[in-house]
């Protein structure tokens, strides 16, 4: 975290965190281990609690026993009994069935007895770890027992997971119930992505260094690719995925975030708004999907079984809860442009996909090539200057350049310069949601979505999803085998411009 400790006084930190969800896999995967590493870092407020709301009949002690669990398995500092036992005494479990509106006054009583004991002043953070379609009745339940209501002091802030609805029309209904109780800056909408410090990097890399924002559009950049490439199939989320797909699941929030930072103008200035404002104008200034673009620049796939580090591994069609003739697309490429000054005419290449061969996440810039003027002249190949931006699993940032081979009179090679996060010296990067947590309780909301980000990412995103169900009978899933790196038509759609897909460069 690059936020110095003394800053945080100044930020009305104390609260209660009130988890909705608090028994589920979100809670002890995520949240728990890193609301421990919180403390470990002493980034926690003095006057703090956390609420964990289940419906599973459990005393305090178990759920706490519980959470012990988690912590040692998932998180990613290893446990130490002073920053347990800190952790231990801010847990309270409560159990409600939030589903029942009746049930929210006791959770009010509940919260105000907090508020005397550990004098949180108010303040609450709402956090909806549950799924998708419970989110309404919990913003109802919390506004009709007026458990929301906000005039600033005390502050109630509401955090929301994915999938934020499932095209515009309801990511717009979804919007419009929550709006009605929570102000839009009071809203925070989670994309775990943004909480991944090389993500932040992004920012950092091109507006803190001369030489690569001066070279940072259209006229020194060939092709930027972006991808997300994943080992793991669908698991035990056959079902949530089978309504979901690559295209809700990673491209329409995941990747346009990344795309928006990597694309976006410099902001005025640093503040929330300034930046999410050149995001959104990112986002909006995407080329627009012809019927023949569509069928020319978007790939998708769905994987067969195959081979992963050894292992044989089912086909997509096989998994739990997934139908045997599922059409739902585990993998998507596509090709886009943005039309604006800076990137007209550079093709941005996006892709992602389930039990591929290899699990990386990245961003490659790859700059234009020199004329073969004084060197190359007889060799076709002359490997390009590549900035690639390593999410995960290792990460750093590396820069590709020509140098001579020391040992030969005329030979070049590529070499790689690089800047490794992960080394001993620089310790652990902090998970995505250590950053998210911290953020929402300092009430900087810079790196959730505000709304209209999400609206423009529907926007796009719908017209690809449209596309997909119109001409789904054309896709002869599967179309390709776990453990490669996907359909043969996501290497034709580089080749056909004289390119190729920069897999694990970084090494
Ligand atoms: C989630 C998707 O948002 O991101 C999952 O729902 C995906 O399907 C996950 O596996 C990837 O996140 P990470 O942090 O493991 O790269």
């Amino acid at each position: 975290m690059y936020i110095e400790n003394e800053a945080f006084k100044h930020y009305r930190l104390s609260s209660i965190m009130v988890i909705f969800g608090g028994t589920g896999d979100l809670t002890h995967r995520k949240l728990m281990p890193a609301l421990y590493n919180l403390v470990y870092d002493q980034l926690l407020p003095e006057h703090f609690a956390i609420v964990s709301i289940g419906r599973k009949d459990m005393g305090l002690e178990q759920y706490r026993n519980e959470v012990f669990s988690s912590i040692n398995k998932y998180s990613r500092n290893k446990i130490d009994e002073t920053y347990w036992a800190r952790l231990k005494e801010l847990i309270y479990y409560l159990q409600i069935d939030f589903t029942d509106q009746s049930e929210y006054s006791k959770l009010k009583v509940f919260l105000e007895n907090i508020d005397i004991k550990v004098q949180t002043q108010g303040n609450r953070v709402f956090y909806l770890a549950v799924a998708p379609e419970f989110f309404e009745t919990i913003v109802q339940g919390l506004h009709k027992s007026d458990l929301a209501e906000s005039k600033g002091t005390p502050w109630k802030r509401l955090v929301i997971e994915k999938p934020f609805g499932k095209d515009l029309v309801t990511a717009r209904k979804l919007n419009n119930k929550l709006i009605e109780v929570f102000k839009e800056n009071s809203i925070y909408r989670i994309d775990h992505y943004l909480g991944k410090e090389m993500i932040q990097n992004i920012m950092v890399l091109r507006f803190c260094n001369s030489v690569f924002e001066s070279l940072w559009n259209n006229k020194f950049i060939d092709n930027i690719q972006i991808f997300l490439n994943e080992k793991d199939g669908v698991g035990t989320r056959g079902g949530y995925y089978e309504s979901s797909g690559a295209m809700r699941d990673m491209v329409q929030n995941h990747i346009i975030q990344i795309l928006s930072l990597v694309a976006m103008e410099p902001p005025v200035n640093l503040k929330t708004d300034a930046i999410r404002t050149e995001k959104l104008k990112v986002i909006q200034a995407i080329e627009e999907f012809t019927p023949e673009l569509l069928r020319d620049n978007v790939v998708f796939g769905q994987y067969g079984k195959g081979v992963i580090d050894g292992t044989t591994v089912k086909a997509y069609r096989e998994e739990e809860k997934v139908p045997e003739n599922s059409r739902t697309e585990t993998f998507v490429a596509l090709k886009l442009h943005i039309n604006n000054f800076r990137w007209a005419g550079t093709p941005f290449y996006i892709r992602t996909g389930k039990r591929l061969g290899a699990k990386s996440a990245e961003i490659v810039v790859q700059f234009k090539s020199l004329p073969k003027i004084l060197y190359f002249k007889d060799q076709n190949v002359q490997e390009p200057n590549l900035l690639i931006i390593r999410i995960q699993p290792n990460v750093g940032v590396f820069f590709q350049f020509n140098t001579k081979d020391f040992s030969t009179y005329h030979d070049i090679f590529a070499t790689k310069m690089e800047t490794s996060y992960n080394s001993p010296t620089l310790g652990n990067t902090p998970e995505a949601y250590e950053r998210l947590i911290f953020d929402v309780l300092r009430g900087d909301a810079t790196l959730f979505s505000r709304w209209d980000e999400v609206e423009a990412s529907w926007i796009f995103a719908d017209r690809i999803i449209e596309f997909k169900y119109r001409e789904q009978k054309r896709f002869n899933y599967p179309n390709y085998e776990a453990g490669t790196m996907g359909p043969v038509k996501a290497f034709e759609l580089l080749a056909r411009d004289g390119r190729e897909w920069w897999n694990n460069i970084g090494g």
